[in-house]
């Protein structure tokens, strides 16, 4: 099989709300400006962004914020209502389905129950009329690709729910796709067998080197598996970045609750590096607001420390405990009834009043959304 390398590169990763409008390496795919209607209602809002070859993209969001229908527009399957979808720069509201260099895996493999393993990924290949010489070789090596060697004559009902997640990733590749579109994948699968198959599918994508567009609202799952996330909710992104960035940066109150267990109180920046919240002032790291101006504070759990009551700058009454394997988790709340979310070695009582402690850079201060940004 023939696959482009991948070009090796490192990217600015400085987030932005629009997803990123410029690449380093080649540019496989852009969105400008992409709405989405149906019958009057936008399920897609004027998004723009754009994909580089040979990368892992994640689609990550909550149930109908548009993931499907962005593979959808990328596939062919359905068109924009505004604006332009490029691939290697060139418009492609005219080339149907079949003529885009993209294969989709679904949810459900749609596989030919009927149909043998070798006659599944054959399929696509039997359409263009290739000759059956040619046929065998391209579908031995695809089945090589999935560890699925051996599995030719079985039939699709005696094939276990990974190995027909197999069998459907070797027939999407064995089209030679550059770019391959896989919808929620493994939500089917059990968690043990899902943790395999994200390690599979990193490594497939590294060997094939072509661009995969992997969707999911299992934010673990992004952040372990890609290059690259896009986090949308009602039809917008609203970051996109590295899953380092994400987690550490997130840009607002959605990403910050949606990516992980987070504190998120509602405050103000005083003045630069000093921010109020909880009741109280703190100095932090970040500078560049208005005076006053309303913001929102995110403190992760882990970057908690407990202390004794009179040493804690924040003081909370523990209401729950749970031991999680390598931490406590434990949940209580200050004085003014905000909640925090103490992930720590050390253990703490229920009923018992603990003081928190946190550096000025575990202080991570967003921006307010306003109104008529959504989320
Ligand atoms: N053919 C259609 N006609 C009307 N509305 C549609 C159609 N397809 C999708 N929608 C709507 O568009 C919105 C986005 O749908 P989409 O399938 O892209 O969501 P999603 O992010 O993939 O969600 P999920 O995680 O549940 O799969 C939803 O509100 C959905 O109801
Ligand atoms: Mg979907």
């Amino acid at each position: 099989m023939h696959f482009p390398l991948s070009y090796v590169l490192i990217r600015n990763s400085e987030h932005q709300e629009d997803g990123g409008l410029e690449v380093n390496g080649e540019e496989i795919i852009r969105f400008e400006r992409v709405t989405k209607e149906y019958d009057g209602t936008v399920v897609l809002d004027d998004v723009s962004f754009a994909m580089e070859r040979g990368k892992f993209y994640t689609l990550l969001g909550p149930s109908g914020c548009g993931k499907t229908t962005i593979l959808r527009l990328i596939a062919g399957f359905i068109e924009p209502t505004e604006g332009t979808i490029y691939f290697h720069g060139k418009p492609i509201q005219n080339v149907p389905p079949n003529k885009r260099q993209v294969n989709t895996v679904f949810q459900d493999y749609a596989l030919f129950p009927h149909l043998d393993v070798f006659e599944n990924v054959a399929f696509g290949l039997r359409v263009k009329k290739m000759k059956e010489a040619d046929i065998r070789q391209k579908v031995s090596e695809a089945l090589r690709f999935v560890n699925l060697e051996g599995y030719e004559r079985r039939r699709i009902q005696e094939m276990s729910g990974g190995q027909r997640q197999r069998v459907a990733i070797a027939r999407a590749i064995v089209n030679e796709p550059e770019v391959l579109l896989l919808d929620e994948p493994l939500s089917a699968l059990d968690l043990k067998l899902r943790t395999e198959m994200q390690y599979e599918l990193r490594e497939l994508q590294r060997r094939l080197g072509i661009t995969f567009i992997f969707v999911t609202h299992d934010q673990e799952e992004a952040l372990a598996m890609s290059d690259y996330i896009f986090v949308l909710n009602k039809g917008k992104i609203q970051q996109f970045g590295t899953p380092k960035d994400i987690y550490d940066e997130p840009i607002n109150r959605f990403v910050a609750d949606f990516i992980g267990e987070s504190n998120i109180l509602s405050g103000r920046m005083i003045d630069d590096f000093l921010v109020e919240f909880a009741g109280k002032r703190f100095v932090c790291v970040d500078r560049g607001f208005a005076p006053n101006e309303p913001v929102d504070v995110v403190i992760r759990p882990e970057d908690l420390e407990l202390a004794a009551p009179e040493d804690g700058q924040i003081v909370i009454r523990v209401d729950s405990l749970l031991f999680r394997g390598v931490h406590y988790e434990i949940c209580g709340y200050d004085e003014n009834g905000n909640e925090w979310l103490v992930h720590s070695t050390k253990k703490a009582e229920v009923g018992e009043t603990v003081g928190l402690r946190f550096e000025p850079e575990a202080i991570h201060v967003m921006r307010v959304e306003r109104e008529d940004e959504g989320a």
